[in-house]
């Protein structure tokens, strides 16, 4: 079985295993292949969103990303950035075995232990289910974002769901202790600099939103 996911109104051709059967069988909730069988339009469209960040980096990066799954994001980003290489490292060895762009390469690991290879320009964190107050609540969470803020990469991407549950009352109260403010859908893009610049010396140089999530692209304060 094929899934077509066009980005940028280019079609990319993703095969499905058939152990998958179509999302029932191997490919279970949490996959990233389920989400491609299931929703190949949101796929595409998170994916849109994603590399729209990296429009106008120089070409040559060398890339690093935490939790690649099945390497949607380097397939959509590689006519954008024109990388040198990429790593994705992912917990998962299903998804290793899905990986879908054959110029990156996938290694198997959990995020809070694997190094970030020397000379990585650009760091990639496409986490699952992230939020800010993931980011000080988790303290293995924050343990790896002091790590790869210490690396100093000259670029670091988050992805982030937050802004798709702010207007949920019992949140509030995280953020207002932290910021001494009621997060929004107009401010949480300035709590995320505000929390990043304040702890790890990083600004927010690009964002966007859509497909279920808000995407951040930083880069060092100097
Ligand atoms: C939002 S998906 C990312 C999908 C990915 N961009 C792709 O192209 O398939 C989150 C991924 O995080 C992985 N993950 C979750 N916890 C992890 C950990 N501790 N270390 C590494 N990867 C992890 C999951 O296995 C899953 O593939």
């Amino acid at each position: 079985m094929e899934q077509i996911l066009t980005i940028r109104g280019k079609r990319f051709p993703i095969s499905i295993p058939a152990s998958s059967q179509a999302g029932d069988g191997a490919v279970l909730g949490g996959h990233p292949l389920y989400y491609v069988i299931k929703q190949p339009n949101a796929t595409a469209h998170y994916l849109e969103k994603l590399s729209s960040l990296f429009v106008g980096i120089p070409p040559g990066q060398t890339v690093f990303e935490f939790c690649g799954g099945i390497g949607l994001v380097p397939m959509a980003c590689w006519d954008v950035m024109s990388p040198a290489s990429w790593i994705s490292v992912d917990i998962d060895p299903s998804c290793a075995a899905s990986y879908q762009e054959p110029r990156a390469t996938a290694i198997v690991g959990d995020m809070y232990t694997t190094p970030i290879p020397e000379g990585t320009d650009v760091v990639i964190c496409d986490f699952p289910n992230n939020t800010l107050p993931k980011m000080w609540r988790e303290e293995q969470r924050a343990a790896l974002l002091r790590r790869i803020a210490e690396f100093r990469p000259r670029y670091w991407e988050i992805t982030d769901v937050g802004y798709y549950w702010i207007h949920l009352a019992n949140h509030w109260p995280l953020y207002e202790k932290q910021f001494g403010e009621r997060p929004t859908r107009e401010n949480y893009h300035l709590l995320f600099d505000r929390y990043m610049r304040e702890n790890f010396g990083y600004t927010v140089t690009k964002w966007t939103v859509g497909g279920g999530a808000q995407y951040f692209l930083m880069e060092a304060v100097c």
